[in-house]
C-alpha cells in the first residue's frame, strides 16, 4: 500500500519520472477512503457532483456550500490521496476578490488541498490571484462544461485550427500563471499529446487519449451507476446500478414474502 502523502511538487515530479498519474472523482466519505486505500493520487470533488449525485442535467445550478460539504466528507476519507475541490460556475467568474475568498473556503472549511477552476487564457488573472494567496490551482482546458450553452453541446475539442490554437496557448499560460497541473477533457488525442509534450506541468485526461501525464475518471462512470449513460472513452469496471436494483428487488421480494427478517435476524 502506498503510504507517502501526494504533494504538488511530488505530482510534478511524477511528469518529470514518467509516472502516470492517478486522479478519480469521488463525492462522499466512505468512496474516498476505498479509492484513496486503492492508491489514487488524487481525489476531485468535481462539480459533476451536481448531475451524478444530485440528478441536474448540468453543472451550473451546484451552490458553493454544497461542494464544500462533499469537499469535507472526502477530505476526512483521503489519508494519502491529494483533494481538489472544485469551484462551481459563478463562484470565480464575478470578480477576483470572489474567487480569492470562495478559493480559500475549499481549504479553510472543507480541508482540500488545492482547487480546480475552468478556463483558459481569459482566466489568467483569476488563477494568478489564487495561485498567489498560497491555494495550488488546477486548470482545466478542453471541454469545459460550466460554458455548455456557448459550446452549443458537449463536443470533442480541437478539431478546428481556432480551438487548436486556444488550447495550445492556454495550456501554456495557465502554466505561467502557476497552476499545478491541468484536466484536458475532450481533447483530440493528438493535440493533448502535443500539449504534454509542451509544458512541465502535468496533464490530467478524461477523453483526451493516452498521450497525457495522468488520467481522471468520474467514479460513477467507472462503476456503472447510470446504465443510461454512455460514453466512448469510460471503461466500465462494474455495473453497479444493475446491482443495487438486483439487491432491491432481492429484499422486496424476502420482505413481503416473510422470509426476511428471519429468527437469527431478530432480537
Ligand atoms: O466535475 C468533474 O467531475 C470534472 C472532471 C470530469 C474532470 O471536472
Amino acid at each position: 500500500m502506498k503510504t507517502d502523502k501526494v504533494t504538488v511538487p511530488g505530482l510534478i515530479k511524477k511528469k518529470s519520472e514518467g509516472e502516470k498519474i492517478v486522479f478519480l472523482t469521488a463525492y462522499d466519505y466512505f468512496t474516498a477512503k476505498q479509492l484513496d486505500a486503492a492508491g489514487a493520487d488524487g481525489l476531485l470533488v468535481g462539480d459533476s457532483l451536481n448531475m451524478v449525485v444530485y440528478g441536474h442535467e448540468n453543472t451550473l445550478s451546484l451552490p458553493l456550500d454544497q461542494i464544500l460539504y462533499h469537499t469535507e466528507a472526502v477530505s476526512r476519507g483521503a489519508k494519502r490521496a491529494m483533494v481538489v475541490g472544485d469551484m462551481p460556475f459563478m463562484s470565480y467568474q464575478p470578480s477576483l476578490e470572489d474567487a480569492v475568498r470562495n478559493a480559500g473556503r475549499f481549504l479553510k472549511e472543507a480541508g482540500a488541498h488545492a482547487v480546480k477552476l475552468e478556463g483558459g487564457i481569459e482566466m489568467i488573472d483569476v488563477v494568478m490571484r489564487i495561485v498567489e494567496s498560497g491555494i495550488p490551482v488546477m486548470g482545466h482546458i478542453g471541454l469545459t462544461p460550466q460554458s455548455i450553452f456557448k459550446f452549443g453541446g458537449y463536443r470533442v475539442q480541437g478539431k478546428e485550427e481556432t480551438e487548436k490554437t486556444y488550447l495550445f496557448e492556454s495550456a501554456e499560460a495557465l502554466q505561467e500563471a502557476g497552476c499545478f497541473s491541468i484536466v484536458l477533457e475532450a481533447v483530440k488525442s493528438k493535440i493533448a499529446e502535443e500539449i504534454t509534450k509542451r509544458i512541465e506541468i502535468p496533464t490530467i485526461g478524461i477523453g483526451a487519449g493516452p498521450g497525457c501525464d495522468g488520467q481522471i475518471m468520474v467514479i460513477n462512470d467507472l462503476m456503472g451507476m447510470d446504465e443510461d449513460f454512455y460514453a466512448k472513452f469510460v471503461r466500465r469496471y462494474f455495473n453497479l446500478g444493475q446491482k443495487i436494483r438486483e439487491v432491491g428487488e432481492q429484499y422486496a421480494k424476502d420482505v413481503r414474502s416473510g422470509d426476511y427478517p428471519s429468527k437469527d435476524e431478530s432480537y
